[in-house]
């Protein structure tokens, strides 16, 4: 078990982030929170404690990892180019869920960034992220703090039963406030392109920055290379996944075509009738119906289902609307087989 230090989340104790600190630049790992999920942090521009962080996750080199700074200027310096399109886009949104990739720097490793040209840098909306980053006087390296392809933890306790020892300490600050990983917007194309949907939403981005794009790209092949974000087996629980059509009439079609008994099926659902629908499952998960509310829930959800041991878990597809799209895109990756 690795050690758990328990921290205020709006006024964390100089003393547990001291603590912390002192870990990594001992080489140690450290697992904090954000405003998103659970990060799995090393000092991010000495090259063999990022290599700690793939094997820790089991990630394959070639996945580059974020940045995380305490704001636009030590932002600047990790960069070989910084146009004053990123600079509008940070002065609105950081620190908060938008990570930008962008030309990278001489004095950033390659390891970062999977031996791509570019950098994935972010400034997190959280007090004890913040108060890490200034304590180590150095940007952090973090991906989210799972093994490689598993959900991504929105508390402590997750990060624990994914990576165990594997992190030598965890600042538990309580359950995130987002509970989905931020928005990553490319400024390497031209115009700036989105590569994974999150917490920031396209209609903001566009309102700072109207030449933003989000097409669907492949997922496979030269795309997948630049753009490793959109790997298909990301956010996967370990759970068989079925999306069904919304309301009572798609879950239970779902249901019955598994041919599983209602004991080896979980369900997680937003509507009524889905409820009705998936009665006798185990467990049912309702999570709240507006965008925020389900993306806060939904890694959890995921989680509590592979904690549960079924054979399956029905998830109620979510409206078909821009406001959803980083759900949704979640949910679609976690389907993919
Ligand atoms: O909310 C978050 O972004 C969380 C918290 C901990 O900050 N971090 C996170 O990291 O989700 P990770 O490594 O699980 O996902 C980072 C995403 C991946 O999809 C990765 O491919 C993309 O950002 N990314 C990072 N640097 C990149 C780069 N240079 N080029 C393309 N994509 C990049
Ligand atoms: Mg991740």
């Amino acid at each position: 078990m690795p050690r758990v230090v328990p921290v205020d989340p709006a006024e964390p104790d100089p003393a547990a982030i001291a603590d912390a600190a002192g870990v990594m630049r001992r080489g140690g790992l450290v697992a904090f929170p954000t405003e998103t999920v659970y990060g799995l942090g090393a000092r991010g521009l000495r090259a063999e404690e990022v290599r700690k962080i793939f094997a820790a996750k089991g990630r394959p080199p070639g996945h580059p990892v974020i940045l995380h700074v305490d704001g636009e200027a030590m932002a600047r310096e990790l960069a070989a180019e910084w146009s004053s399109s990123a600079s509008r886009l940070v002065g609105a949104l950081w620190p908060g869920p938008l990570t930008l990739v962008v030309p990278r720097a001489p004095a950033v490793p390659p390891e970062v960034s999977g031996g791509l040209d570019t950098v994935g840098i972010r400034a997190p909306d959280h007090p004890v992220a913040l108060a890490l980053i200034r304590a180590v006087g150095e940007p952090l390296a973090a991906p989210s703090a799972n093994a490689h392809t598993h959900v991504s933890p929105t508390t402590a306790e997750h990060v624990v039963r994914s990576l165990g020892d594997r992190v030598d300490l965890v600042l538990d600050a309580g359950p995130t406030a987002f509970g989905i990983e931020s928005t990553v917007l490319s400024f390497g194309h031209d115009p700036p392109r989105v590569l994974r949907p999150g917490a920031v939403s396209l209609e903001r981005l566009r309102a700072l920055e109207p030449r933003v794009v989000h097409e669907r790209v492949s997922v496979e092949g030269d795309e997948a290379r630049a753009a490793p974000g959109m790997a298909a087996k990301h956010y996967a629980p370990r759970t068989s996944v079925t999306l069904a059509a919304r309301g009572q009439e798609g879950v239970a079609r779902a249901i019955a075509r598994s041919g599983l008994a209602r004991a080896r099926v979980a369900a997680i659902v937003v509507t009524d009738g889905a409820r009705d629908a998936a009665a006798g499952c185990a467990p049912v998960v309702v999570l709240p119906g507006s965008p925020e509310g389900y993306a806060r829930g939904l890694f959890a959800a995921l989680h509590e289902v592979d904690a549960a041991g079924v054979d399956l878990v029905v998830v109620e597809e979510v409206p078909a609307e821009p406001a959803w799209w980083a759900v949704a895109d979640r949910l679609a990756r976690a389907a993919r087989r």
